[in-house]
């Protein structure tokens, strides 16, 4: 039987002092060098009074940025202080954590092969963090990571082709999502988090939703 526990961490529900969202609403991440027309000054997703039009610099309708993390128990993935990566989902802002949004949105660019694509755009360190962080519990990666590409990452509004610097290498948005989901992940260290307060896998321990979303809250406050 296979086992997984699945945590959602809500992005936009945090602080807005956080930096990753501000990256994704305002688009002034390092990934997109030569692409600064976005400024530092719109709104963030999902926190707009008035519609906004330029949707390579705001999120939409996407714009509650989930990421999704595992902890595999059967058969167990990834490094043993870690939980792995599931995904990064461009969720809708109406009811903030409804769990809606839409997928598989551009079939055009669904890639045949993501480690191709980020080994074109020259992403070989990042390909070799998710052969260990973003793992398939049936050891087929490369699947995994296409079906979370073409499910959420062609939806979302900020990383669409015309919205790229111009000459950019084809799959680029794609290296784009692989990248930020990344360096969402690597800001959201829940292992971290939870271990900090004592909370650790175990299959004797149990934990309520109460104590984990509680030291989850207080860590991010606290990292
Ligand atoms: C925020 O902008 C989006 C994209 O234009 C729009 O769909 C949405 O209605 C806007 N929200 C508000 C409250 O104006
Ligand atoms: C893919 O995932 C498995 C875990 O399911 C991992 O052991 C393996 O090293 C990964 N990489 C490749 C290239 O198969």
């Amino acid at each position: 039987m296979i086992s997984q526990a699945l945590l959602i961490l809500a992005l936009s529900a945090l602080s807005s002092a956080t930096p990753f969202l501000a990256e994704f609403s305002r688009f002034s991440g390092s990934e997109l060098v030569g692409r600064t027309s976005c400024g530092t000054s719109g709104p963030q997703t999902c926190h707009n009074t008035t519609a906004q039009s330029n949707l390579c610099c705001f999120e939409a309708p996407g714009g509650q940025i989930v990421q999704v993390q595992f902890w595999d128990t059967n058969p167990s993935t990834g490094p043993t202080n870690s939980w792995t990566i599931h995904g990064l989902w461009p969720d809708h802002c109406e009811t903030l954590c409804d769990g809606t949004y839409d997928s598989n949105c551009d079939a055009s660019r669904n890639y045949a092969s993501i480690t191709q694509v980020l080994q074109n755009n020259g992403k070989t360190s990042l390909l070799t963090y998710m052969n260990q962080y973003w793992v398939d519990i049936n050891g087929d990666n490369e699947s995994f990571w296409e079906h979370e590409w073409s499910k959420h990452g062609t939806c979302m509004s900020t990383i669409k082709p015309t919205c790229l610097p111009a000459g950019s290498t084809t799959g680029a948005d794609a290296a784009y999502y692989f990248q930020r989901a990344v360096d969402t992940f690597q800001n959201l260290p829940t292992y971290q988090y939870l271990s900090a307060v004592g909370i650790t896998p175990s299959t004797s321990n149990t934990y309520t939703y109460t104590t984990l979303a509680n030291a989850i809250k207080a860590s991010t406050q606290r990292f």
